[in-house]
């Protein structure tokens, strides 16, 4: 096992935070988180911190000369869909722009950059997707992500991976938006009925479950482009009220809407989802089944939770 001096790019965020918290209890790995903000939102943990927006590029230059990383996980991203296809100049810059400046100051510096991705750069017409599936995207974030995707293949000389990923679910200390289940789950407890969409199939991916699999393929030095995502495949309209059963929520305030009626600013592709056996079969990926996950994040909660059915 190689020493890794480990860049978190975007820590404060779902998938950043959990990266952290995984990874800085395996001594093999020197970290450095790093944000927008001047502090981190999670406790203090046993790795370094530093402010940093990857949109400003001397400051990225600067950083990686101090703390000369190995592997670099960029978790930062645009990642509000809807606000991507109004404010499309910001989410370029973040979602593609930045997205090649770090792969080329790690293709400068020989650190291997980790980027990760979205199932939004495929059009959902086919899926679940496979790594060699073609993309096109269907909306402004899925375009942006994609360039970034492109322009880490194109810069970092074969020293990079894509992991993409599919509706990431979980908490996290103070975040700036929410997630399907959270969001499920604070509404139900609140008695206020939602609409959820009935036509958009998802692989649904437990935040814990990514990371772990994000820190396999760190671990193992793989590069190339992995699917990371949970396994079970449904609708996101099943998904809320498989929420609902495992925390004994009122199922009957899910009110089922399809995508032409919910009318939201962007498109989103209708199946797409993740087929994960590349990662399953080369690092041991193995993501717990939903009711599971679902199970694990209300012990987090500190929710009580049905017991499961034999
Ligand atoms: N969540 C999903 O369902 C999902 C699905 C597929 C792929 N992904 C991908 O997974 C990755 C992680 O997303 P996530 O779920 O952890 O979302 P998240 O909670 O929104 O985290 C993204 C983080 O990036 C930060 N950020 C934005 N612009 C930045 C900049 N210029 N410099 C530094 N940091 C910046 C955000 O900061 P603020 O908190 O200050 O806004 C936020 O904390 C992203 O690449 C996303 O595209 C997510």
């Amino acid at each position: 096992m190689l020493f890794h001096r480990v860049l978190i790019t975007g820590a404060n965020g779902l998938l950043g935070q959990q990266l952290v918290h995984q990874m800085s209890a395996h001594a093999e790995y020197d970290l450095l988180a790093t944000a927008r903000d001047l502090q981190p939102r999670f406790p203090a943990a046993s790795c370094g911190y530093a402010p940093l927006d990857i949109t400003d590029h001397e400051a990225v230059k600067r950083l990686f000369d101090d703390f000369t990383p190995t592997v670099v996980i960029n978790c930062a991203a645009m990642t509000k869909v809807d606000q991507c296809e109004n404010e499309r100049e910001a989410c370029w810059s973040v979602n593609a722009d930045a997205v090649g400046h770090l792969a080329r100051t790690c293709r400068t510096h020989g650190a291997r950059l980790v980027q990760v991705s979205t199932d939004f750069v495929f059009d959902g017409a086919d899926g679940p997707y496979r790594e060699d599936a073609r993309p096109n995207p269907v909306n402004f974030y899925g375009r942006s992500k994609l360039a970034g995707e492109n322009a880490v293949r194109e810069a970092s000389a074969g020293n990079w991976t894509i992991a993409r990923t599919v509706l990431v679910y979980g908490t996290a200390h103070a975040l700036s938006r929410t997630n399907i289940a959270l969001w499920v789950i604070d509404n139900l407890r609140r008695s206020n009925p939602i609409h959820v969409v009935t036509d958009q199939w998802r692989t649904p991916t437990y935040a814990p479950d990514l990371a772990d699999g994000i820190e396999k393929l760190v671990r193992h030095n793989k590069t190339g482009i992995y699917h990371l995502s949970g396994t079970d495949f449904l609708t996101v309209h099943d998904f809320a009220l498989q929420v609902a059963r495992v925390f004994d929520l009122d199922a009957s305030l899910i009110n089922p809407i399809t995508s032409a009626e919910l009318g939201q600013d962007a498109d989103r592709p209708s199946r797409t989802g993740f087929i994960v056996l590349k990662a399953a079969s080369e690092v041991g990926y193995k993501p717990r089944p939903v009711g599971q996950a679902l199970r694990a994040l209300g012990q987090h909660l500190g929710l009580p939770v049905s017991t499961p059915s034999p």
